[in-house]
């Protein structure tokens, strides 16, 4: 406390250190920091560049990058080659397009059609994924000004998009509407990432004869996410590549929901989250610790406490779960997680634990720890909401 009143006293007492010059010395008081390593991301976009056969990779950047901060991210898609970024809603396609970034930006989910002639003011590409959203697109371009559209069709995933007998009279009121670009026609696979999965290529026959009888008139297709890149290749290949998007987001990150998936590939994580031990303390048998008393020593214990908990991303499930890394060695969870902290069993005195002092790095997730898929099992959840889940309080450093 008494450094971040230091920290404000410094703000107040010179006009030159803005919040943003200290902004550095903000994430090293924080016990919880996220290491997001640019250059792991695009080693891994080079990789999937690679893979996707001369289609144009759409950089998915929505919930800030994956929690790894699109204010970097974006930036760097674009150093790698990157022309088009997509986000989920028009607040976050705000933040991307203030970064002047030479990128068309695609907002993935369903316009509200109030909404729609601040697309048409910051140039947004529009998901067109009901005919009423057609109606109101083929307005707004008319009013408020030009749109450049990407048809969604929904060929099984249930969520958004133009049911396939929809597209016909859809797609004849866009072409008469003046103001439109057609720039893609898409629609998003629900199982391309799964092991056993025969969904994609049931849902890619219901969408091939849309594409073969309405093509043409579009700029791009886009079908494949990361799961289709690794697993359905012929997929995106039976299209045009120069014609050809591949929505990738989670692979980017170096993550998949199915990790086996990336066996074989060079793909590495790129975020890495650290905490510090704040307290060590020894405990007797029959002591319990935290919340509700979930975990009980057995033996005389040495007790860390880490500075990290439920509100920096750390889930309350990984109570009496998880491990963690810590001196090169891995110990377990011990008792409820909590908002702000949580304790870990470093064994008994005299053990390698004891070498564990207050201040040492605890890795929660990433080399010298439990990878994030490891984590996410504990949490009963996937690598991609252990990477959004880490909070806003957690600075990210880039290195
Ligand atoms: C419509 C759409 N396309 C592509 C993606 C990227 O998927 P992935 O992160 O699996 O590559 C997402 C992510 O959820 C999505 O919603």
């Amino acid at each position: 406390m008494e450094s971040c009143f230091r920290l404000l006293r410094c703000i107040a007492t010179d006009p030159s250190h803005t919040l943003a010059t200290l902004i550095p010395t903000i994430s090293s008081l924080a016990p919880t920091i996220a290491e997001v390593s640019l250059h792991q991301l695009r080693r891994n976009v080079q990789q999937l560049q690679a893979r996707a056969q001369g289609a144009a990779l759409l950089g998915v950047v929505k919930a800030d990058a994956y929690g790894h901060g699109a204010s970097q991210v974006a930036p760097t898609l674009i150093k790698t080659g990157i022309s088009h970024l997509a986000v989920a809603t028009l607040p976050e396609a705000l933040e991307i397009a203030a970064l002047g970034l030479p990128a068309s930006i695609f907002i993935f989910g369903a316009p509200l059609p109030a909404h729609l002639p601040v697309y048409a003011k910051h140039g947004f590409e529009v998901a067109v994924t009901s005919p009423a959203v057609a109606e109101a697109v083929a307005d707004t371009a008319r009013t408020a000004g030009p749109l450049r559209v990407h048809v969604k069709v929904d060929t099984g995933m249930t969520r958004l998009g133009l049911h396939p007998s929809e597209v016909a009279v859809t797609l004849k009121r866009l072409s008469a509407a003046p103001g439109i670009t057609l720039a893609g026609l898409w629609t998003h696979f629900a199982t391309a990432d799964a092991l056993t999965d025969t969904f994609t290529q049931e849902q890619w026959s219901r969408f091939l004869p849309i594409w073969e009888q309405y093509g043409d008139t579009f700029d791009n297709v886009h079908v494949a996410n990361s799961g289709a890149l690794l697993q359905h290749p012929e997929v995106f290949a039976a299209i045009p590549p120069a014609r050809t998007l591949v929505r990738t987001g989670i692979t980017m990150y170096g993550l998949s929901a199915t990790p086996s998936l990336l066996d074989g590939t060079a793909l590495e994580p790129v975020m890495r989250v650290i905490s510090r031990v704040t307290h060590r303390q020894t405990i007797a048998p029959g002591t319990t610790v935290s919340y509700g008393r979930t975990w009980t020593a057995t033996r005389p214990t040495l007790l860390a406490t880490v500075g990290a908990g439920y509100a920096d991303g750390y889930h309350r499930l990984l109570s009496n779960r998880a491990e963690v890394g810590i001196r090169g060695h891995r110990y377990p969870v011990a008792g409820t997680i909590c908002m702000d902290m949580f304790m870990v069993d470093l064994g008994p005195p005299g053990g390698a634990g004891e070498a564990v002092c207050v201040g040492d790095e605890v890795v929660l997730f990433g080399p010298g720890g439990p990878s994030a898929v490891e984590v996410a099992a504990w949490a009963e959840t996937i690598p991609y909401e252990m990477v959004c889940a880490v909070s806003q309080r957690v600075p990210r450093v880039y290195i």
